[in-house]
């Protein structure tokens, strides 16, 4: 099927996430533009070399904050779609995207940063949730402002979550597990997240539609993934639990964002909130929607790692 092109806009696209989606817009011929912050001569020099790539590959680079409000509008006005991907701290900063949007009055199509949970069903302790209910109100904002939409479930990132369990560049005998670690959680490689979100965004059937990412091969346990690595690796690997009702405390006792990633290893990996509802007829997943896009099951991604670990970023996860 022929798929038309849009104007692409990436709002962070140099971030984590954000350049796995400018690849993936750029490999399927979309003009793709990224709005990132003012860069300075003495910018991080990996962020520089990045920026040299995007050029090479045909992005446009706008470079602006977020309330730079005339700015905004101006570029938004040159796109169809726009793509955010800032992170937790600026989730609702999103409303200065959104007020922008409604000024230029022609977006297509509006992702708003969220790429986690399918927040409408799902709960979590407090730091998480206070975390989730911002994508909340994200949402409703988008929604009153009439702007077309499609939200990202895009449940956990396989290769920062395989890193964090895993460790598979240490090829530790010594592993923990949150909790008895039976619960499923749902892990999905960066660039298929990146993948399905640009099928979606031009796609007429996810418009103003939640799309979950829940491929049958990527729901895994903890203990399903440390009974792959070790027979993958053929090591023995020792276990070391922490108990439920120690990653609670330690949700309630850690300053922020350390109790936000504990409230969020206890939400997917204890609770298993990621797959505690079931999917019905009315619902739209991304391996049901695109089944021509082959996309990296777990195992898949694990046999990478024995040989070629991809190097998620180390950094707390919020
Ligand atoms: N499901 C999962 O497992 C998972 C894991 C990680 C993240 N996520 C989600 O994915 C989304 C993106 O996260 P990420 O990890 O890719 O984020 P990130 O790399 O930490 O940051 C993304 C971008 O946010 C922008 N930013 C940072 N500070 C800013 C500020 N003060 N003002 C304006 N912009 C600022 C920066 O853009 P520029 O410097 O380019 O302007 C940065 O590159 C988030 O919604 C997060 O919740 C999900």
């Amino acid at each position: 099927m022929a798929v038309s092109k849009s104007k692409i806009l990436i709002i962070a696209g140099t971030g984590y996430l954000g350049k796995y989606i400018v690849k993936a817009s750029v490999s399927l011929g979309h003009p793709t533009h990224i709005y990132i912050r003012p860069v300075k001569p003495t910018s991080d020099a990996t962020k520089l070399a990045l920026l040299k790539k995007f050029e090479s590959l045909g992005v446009t680079i706008f470079q602006g904050e977020l309330d730079e409000h005339e700015k905004l509008v101006s570029v938004l006005q040159q796109v169809d779609v726009v793509i955010s991907t800032v992170a937790v701290p600026q989730h609702l900063e999103q409303f200065k995207i959104i007020d922008a949007m409604k000024e230029a009055g022609n977006i297509k199509r509006f992702v708003p940063s969220e790429f986690g949970n399918e927040v409408d069903r799902v709960s979590g302790l407090p730091p998480f949730e206070a975390l989730l209910n911002n994508k909340r109100k994200v949402r409703r904002a988008i929604e009153a402002a009439g702007i077309p939409f499609t939200y990202v479930s895009a449940n956990s990132f396989a290769a920062y979550f395989v890193d964090y369990l895993l460790h598979p560049y240490e090829k530790t005998d010594e592993l923990t597990v949150y909790g008895s670690g039976e619960a499923k959680a749902v892990l999905n490689y960066e660039e298929d997240v990146a993948a399905y979100t640009i099928r979606a965004v031009t796609d007429p059937r996810v418009e103003n539609r939640v799309i979950v990412y829940r491929p049958p091969k990527n729901i895994v346990s903890q203990l399903d993934l440390v009974a792959s690595w070790e027979k993958k690796t053929g090591r023995t690997i020792k276990i070391t639990h922490i108990p439920e009702e120690e990653v609670i405390k330690l949700s309630q006792t850690l300053p922020t964002p350390d109790n936000i990633s504990v409230a969020i290893l206890h939400n997917i990996f204890i609770k298993g909130d990621q797959m505690s509802f079931e999917l019905t007829q009315n619902d739209l997943e991304a391996s049901k929607l695109y089944p021509d896009y082959k996309y990296t099951s777990v195992d898949d991604l694990l046999d990478r790692c024995l040989v070629d670990p991809p190097k998620p970023k180390l950094a707390a996860f919020v």
